[in-house]
């Protein structure tokens, strides 16, 4: 633990009145850090698209090989996990710490529940290998700065946007956010990126975006395959590139049957 959970910004109180991307992932995903706002949100969007929580497993099981390809075969030893969200199965850090004890984490979101869960994990953590930055993505340069008390920025890093970018919306420059993140570390750091799509399931997903956004305090702006490839712009895409989310290297046969409407892919910085 290199140090405390510190807001860059104004210390942000829990609103339970409107619906939140973190809790309603995790009333999804079948947490109990949600409230009547976030669970009516996400029942919205389950109407519209009723295998929303087939998909938010297949993302967090996307995210497990992610990591683990990223520790194992890219040998990876520095992650910033950005929109790490409420913890659930498979968290960075236990995927990535299982490969490689001296495996460095830093988490970031802006979320204040999940400021409180980042305070327990790091009074239990190890010393210097986990770290968290209360921040907000479309404020990279903060991110990075805050970061720096932990990673190491001449060495490689993992750059993790999993399920994330679908709550940046055009006018706050997605794509430039992303650049000025892959502009601050060295050849050889990584991407891993999912986001909901637009063009699976395209007219339940509309459905649900409109729900979504007429319930809570983030607005999705879902993305189609071109779209999700353009943050990849640059970058080496490992196989099999980007694919929905559950055939990015699967597992088994029953994990790549599953279904998700997310993009996903793996990118190295050449
Ligand atoms: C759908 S959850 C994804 C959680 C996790 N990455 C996963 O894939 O299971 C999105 C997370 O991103 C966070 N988030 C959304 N917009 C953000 C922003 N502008 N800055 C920081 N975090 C943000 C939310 O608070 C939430 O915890």
């Amino acid at each position: 633990m290199s140090g405390d959970a510190r807001p860059t910004e104004g210390r942000r109180t829990i609103d339970t009145t409107v619906a939140h991307s973190a809790r309603v992932h995790d009333y999804w995903l079948g947490g109990k850090d949600n409230f009547a706002a976030d669970r009516a949100a996400g029942d919205a969007v389950m109407e519209a698209y009723p295998g929303i929580v087939m998909s938010v497993r297949a993302n967090r099981a996307f995210l497990a090989r992610a990591v683990r390809f990223l520790a194992t075969e890219a040998g990876i030893r520095q992650f910033l996990d950005i929109g790490t969200g409420i913890p659930a199965a498979n968290n960075t850090h236990e995927v990535a710490q299982s490969v490689a004890s001296d495996g460095r984490v830093v988490y970031v979101d802006y979320d204040p529940v999940v400021l409180t869960h980042a305070r327990a994990l790091l009074t239990s953590s190890t010393p210097g290998t986990i770290d968290y930055v209360d921040a907000d993505l479309r404020d990279p340069q903060a991110i990075l700065r805050h970061a720096a008390r932990t990673l190491d920025f001449s060495r490689p890093v993992a750059v993790m946007l999993i399920a994330v970018m679908h709550l940046i919306v055009d006018q706050d420059d997605p794509y430039g956010l992303v650049g000025q993140l892959l502009d601050a570390v060295p050849v050889g750091s990584y991407l891993a990126l999912s986001q909901v799509a637009s063009d699976i399931q395209a007219e339940q997903m509309a459905e649900a975006a409109k729900r979504y956004n007429r319930l809570a305090r983030e607005t999705q702006r879902h993305r189609d395959r071109a779209e999700v490839a353009r943050f990849f712009d640059g970058l080496d895409l490992v196989e099999p590139g980007v694919v929905p989310v559950q055939q990015w290297r699967p597992a088994s046969e029953l994990e790549a049957r599953t279904r998700s409407a997310m993009w996903g892919g793996v990118a190295r910085k050449p």
